[in-house]
């Protein structure tokens, strides 16, 4: 069975293929133009698609080159009528595997079909083999902590439950859920990441269930949500602790019934993607108050995955901060460094309180800082006193505070975003990270928070 895309802008031709191929138990959905044709492959789930060659708009030919442009690797097969055989033969040459006449050969198209959906399959194994070979994406360590989180995640991969990741910021959530997907046998379809918290409370729905021309002002296309856009593949819902709870009772829906409707739109579309979330936050305690709905945790956190802070697993500190600095060094053409024995204990007794991240940034800032090769417990000592060394930190440590920071800014627009993230930091550390609660103390929009964290690297 293949799920085919038929292109064609006569609606009896589509009917009629479709008929055609049902006998062989394909799953067959039909588009009459090649701008909607391209659409639905964007959002993915297809294993062949059938195009006209012949169409008002974007051609089968434009539609194919496309698809190609995109990146997609699915088959196509190109369909033409009379007298454009030799535009169909060209076609092959430009990316489709066949070419077939109209009127239809019964026969024909099947046998075509056919032949096209083992090629494709063949496609999708050598790309899931592609995938096996380690990729850039690893979970390095070696403490007793990170092996079993290892463990965990190669063990939940090769099933299909949902998994809920937890853990503090920076501490690698994003990596296990990107791991899950690339280990797992939806490795060659789309992992889609929607970050919870950065999007505002009135563009959710839209994005995550997409929706039809018309659902709302400025919505002038049908557009295909995450949901969608996953089909076959993984939806990562980072931050999903930060999803407000009108949003929540819509995503339980879809989890449930497991399909989705778009906004504005009549047809339902059935779901089939893995979920995997995320949260840095206490979702328990956010239940108990109300802020967080029981049954979608239920429905999410079928199997718990927790990424332990980098303080309970010390062991990994010099394991990382030798890779970063490798990493960072030779990406920015700077020569090696290393890290001597007093420079890795220091790293190793810190806090951590942002994690590998916050470890990632102080060993990036080391590499650019250091003048000799080898980087001794002063140079850390100085890297971490904060972004840029010269600028005081929130924490104060020069007691000079505002003079300070008059001083050590040149520009006006410099002294405004210093100020300013200065001021982000202290509030967002006084509520321990949350997000939800310090955007909401300083009556700010909680996206425009969260874009805030991201420029200033407060994640
Ligand atoms: N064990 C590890 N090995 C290598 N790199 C790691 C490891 N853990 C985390 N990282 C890196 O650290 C950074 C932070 O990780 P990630 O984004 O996955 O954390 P997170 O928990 O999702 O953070 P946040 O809560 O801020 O969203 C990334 O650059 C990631 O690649
Ligand atoms: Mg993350």
């Amino acid at each position: 069975m293949a799920r085919i895309l038929i292109v064609d802008d006569e609606e009896t031709i589509r009917r009629t293929v479709a008929q055609t191929l049902s006998a062989e138990k394909h799953e067959c959905t039909g588009v009459g133009s090649g701008k909607e044709g391209l659409e639905a492959l964007e959002g993915g789930g297809f294993d062949l698609v059938l195009l006209d060659l012949k169409m008002p708009g974007m051609d089968g030919r434009e539609l194919l080159a496309a698809i190609r442009e995109r990146g997609l690797e699915i088959p196509a097969l190109m369909m033409s009528g009379h007298g454009t055989i030799e535009d169909a033969v060209e076609a092959t040459r430009k990316g489709a595997l066949d070419f077939i006449q109209k009127p239809f050969d019964r026969d024909r198209l099947l046998l075509a079909v056919r032949n096209a959906v083992s090629h494709g399959s063949l496609v999708a194994e050598n790309r899931v083999l592609r995938s096996r070979i380690p990729t850039r994406t690893r979970m390095l360590g070696e403490s007793e902590a990170i092996r079993a989180v290892r463990a965990l995640v190669t063990r939940v991969a090769a099933t299909d439950a949902r998994v809920l990741v937890s853990g503090e910021n920076g501490s690698g959530k994003e990596l296990v859920a990107r791991l899950i997907h690339e280990q797992s046998p939806r490795a060659d379809r789309p992992f889609v990441d929607v970050n919870c918290a950065a999007l505002p409370d009135t563009l959710i729905e839209s994005e995550l269930f997409g929706y039809e021309p018309g659902a709302f002002t400025g919505a002038a296309r049908s557009t295909p949500g995450k949901f969608e856009q996953a089909r076959g593949g993984t939806l990562f819902l980072d931050e999903i602790g930060d999803m407000p709870l009108s949003a929540q009772a819509k995503v339980l829906r879809v989890l449930e019934e497991r399909q989705v409707r778009r906004l504005g739109g009549q047809k339902t579309i059935a779901v089939d993607c893995r979920v995997v979330a995320a949260t840095n936050r206490d979702l328990a305690g956010m239940i108990a108050r109300g802020a967080f709905r029981e049954d979608l945790f239920y429905r999410l956190n079928v199997f718990p995955v927790r990424v332990p802070p980098l303080r309970e697993r010390r062991a990994d500190i010099p394991v990382l901060a030798r890779h970063f600095l490798a990493e960072f060094c030779a990406g920015s053409g700077l020569p090696a460094r290393r890290l001597d024995p007093g420079a890795e204990t220091r790293l190793a007794g810190h806090a951590w309180p942002g994690n590998v991240r916050e470890l990632k940034n102080v060993v990036d800032r080391l590499a650019i800082l250091a003048d000799r090769e080898e980087i001794g417990a002063g140079d850390v000592e100085r890297a971490m006193e904060g972004p840029g060394a010269a600028v005081p930190s929130a924490g104060g440590g020069g007691g000079g505070g505002v003079a300070d920071l008059v001083r050590s800014c040149r520009t006006y627009e410099e002294f405004k975003e210093m100020s300013e993230r200065m001021f982000l930091e202290a509030r967002l550390k006084a509520n321990d990270g949350n997000v939800s609660k310090t955007a909401e103390e300083l009556d700010m929009p909680r996206s425009n928070f969260y874009k805030k964290m991201e420029k200033y690297g407060l994640k």
